[in-house]
């Protein structure tokens, strides 16, 4: 099988639910996808975004490392899987989406706004960024791309309104590839 069918495949037939919402994984990385593109942004932020947490596809089981206080690092299993396909546009906002959110972490309007299953996994994930640690990841090519992503994901939890499927994207996925 090729690996957009893979992906299409796993899209379609991994029922778990987004950890502590009511979505589940397949419909929150969609709706990641759909308002990345009412953003109107680039091909490759909105491929980034429908694949962002891919890494939980291939973590056994994601629940249970949360109950185990366990941070499966779900951005960096993505992201090593995906880059073999994808370009580096669509993979590199991917591995730092983690690290947005501890970028953002730092101002406390952000933070109160977290999910409470977000607050926890923040802390598992090393929590807020310390100063100097920020400096760095403003320089990191991707770090737009990589707030825009994470700032679109955080809002992609809603139940009850009109989804995409996962087949109207395989032309996206298409033209992303290596
Ligand atoms: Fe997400």
């Amino acid at each position: 099988m090729n690996i957009i069918d893979k992906i299409i495949s796993n899209f379609i037939n991994n029922k778990s639910l987004y950890i502590g919402e009511k979505v589940t994984i397949s419909e929150h990385m969609i709706q990641t996808a759909m308002i990345a593109e009412k953003s109107k942004s680039s091909n490759n932020l909105i491929c980034s975004c429908l694949l962002h947490d891919y890494g939980h596809f291939i973590l056994e089981d994601p629940d249970k490392l949360v109950r185990k206080k366990i941070d499966g690092k779900h951005e960096d299993i993505g992201y090593e899987y995906l880059k073999k396909f994808f370009k580096k546009e669509v993979v590199e906002p991917i591995k730092y989406h983690v690290l947005a959110k501890r970028y953002l972490a730092k101002e406390k309007k952000y933070f109160d706004s977290l999910s409470e299953a977000s607050k926890i996994s923040l802390k598992l994930q090393g929590g807020a960024l310390n100063k100097k640690e920020s400096k760095e990841f403003e320089k990191k090519d991707f770090f737009k791309n990589s707030i825009k992503l994470r700032k679109f994901d955080e809002v992609a939890k809603r139940t009850g309104i009109k989804m995409k499927s996962i087949i109207e994207y395989k032309d996206l996925l298409n033209f992303q590839l290596l």
